[in-house]
């Protein structure tokens, strides 16, 4: 392979604190988790944050606290190209997905066709922050001011991505995040949720973990413990997973936090690149950068004289040893699963449908890969006459 999709972000330190943890011969989760969401939280700004064992975990805890805690019920609004398990915990929480339409250029839900979405059931919006990009959080705050509706991000992709200086995943009530292979900062699998509620938090720590209270606070408001440990234990205060992360994943997930500066730095210098040779061409639109995007991979739509011709242009990269994706979910009302989903449709689907039919991805990473980008432009450049 040539250029792959994705890059290891680990070095001997990654092997180093794993080993760590095994020589303590305490594997789940504690005060590494501990340590790793603190230092997550202060870089990011946020009062809270919670590691689970992967980013649809995030998903799911997020869900859980809006269908528990805050005894919400009707539809949620989201865009209709994001990724399974952005759709998945709104149907396991019992909630209708109200599918949105996304913008023809930044690939996030289209503020312009959100409120014509709301009905008298609607209850939040969750946005996704597609392949690094923010969606334009003045418009959607705005609309949840003005119809009461619940901000949660799906901020799994977009790390370090920021709008209007503030970073994605810390806009709503609360935002996920995914440290999988690939994505930004990797843990082997891990996740976070960031969140501004200290009560969020507690309530998010208990459902991680069976629902118990053994995580919170002495003085939380879901529990006062006694401080006799044999009463105080297997008390069980929320309708709870087991979610937990591994400890070795947060004592990765600290070094990761270290090298983030550089992570980004090269991802960037990157994205300088890929934008220098592929925008403002007639064949191809790549992503408009409405804030700082955090160029989670490179993507791009066919148009021009290469709209429909996604299918050549496929075969002549897997033959340059360039691994490609479809763009994320694609549009997710094609999915064989949705028969299986209680949703509702608003409008039409007119950009998601031109991203199913004409999109895909390469990848970006914290390697300098400046000239298998080259690579990428010179085979598909071919294709235009
Ligand atoms: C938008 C989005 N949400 C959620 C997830 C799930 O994250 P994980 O793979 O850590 O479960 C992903 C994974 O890539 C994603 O892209």
């Amino acid at each position: 392979m040539k250029y792959p999709l994705a890059f290891s972000t680990w070095g001997k330190e990654e092997v180093e604190a794993i080993q760590k943890v095994i020589d303590t011969d305490m594997y789940t989760m504690g005060k590494h988790v501990k340590q790793f969401e603190q230092e997550f939280a202060d870089l990011f700004n946020s009062p809270n944050a919670v590691m689970v064992n992967s980013g649809s975990s995030a998903n799911l805890l997020m869900l859980s606290l809006l269908k528990w805690k805050y005894k919400l019920k009707g539809d949620i609004i989201v865009p209709v190209v994001g990724w399974a398990t952005t759709y998945f915990p709104i149907a396991l929480n019992d909630f209708k997905i109200n599918f949105v339409d996304v913008d023809p250029n930044t690939w996030n839900i289209d503020v312009n066709k959100i409120e014509q979405a709301i009905t008298p059931n609607t209850c939040a919006i969750m946005p996704v922050n597609l392949l690094g990009n923010s969606c334009d959080y003045d418009a959607i705050i705005k609309i949840c001011e003005k119809h009461n509706l619940m901000l949660i991000e799906d901020n799994c992709e977009s790390m370090g991505s920021k709008f209007n200086g503030q970073y994605t995943g810390t806009f709503g009530l609360a935002g996920s995040f995914s440290f999988f292979f690939s994505h930004h900062i990797q843990t082997m699998e891990g996740g976070m949720v960031l969140c501004k509620n200290k009560e969020d938090a507690d309530y998010l720590r208990s459902m991680r973990a069976h629902g118990w209270v053994r995580d919170l606070p002495d003085n939380s408001s879901l529990y006062q413990k006694t401080g006799n440990a044999f009463n105080d234990n297997f008390i069980f205060a929320t309708p709870g997973y087991n979610l937990r992360p591994l400890e070795m994943s947060g004592a990765i997930g600290s070094v990761q936090l270290r090298k983030w500066n550089d992570i980004m730095s090269t991802r960037l210098e990157n994205t300088r690149h890929f934008i220098d040779l592929f925008s403002n061409k007639p064949w191809c639109r790549i992503q408009k950068d409405l804030g700082e995007s955090s160029w989670f991979t490179f993507g791009m739509v066919l148009d021009g004289e290469l709209k429909g011709r996604r299918a050549e242009i496929i075969d002549a990269l897997d033959k340059a040893g360039i691994q490609n994706r479809p763009l994320a979910s694609r549009n997710f009302l094609h999915q064989p699963v949705m028969p299986n989903l209680d949703y509702i449709v608003s409008g039409t689907m007119d950009a998601a449908d031109d991203i199913h039919d004409n999109g895909f991805f390469v990848g970006n990473g914290s390697v300098s890969i400046k000239d298998e980008i080259t690579l990428l432009y010179e085979t598909i450049s071919r294709f235009v006459k």
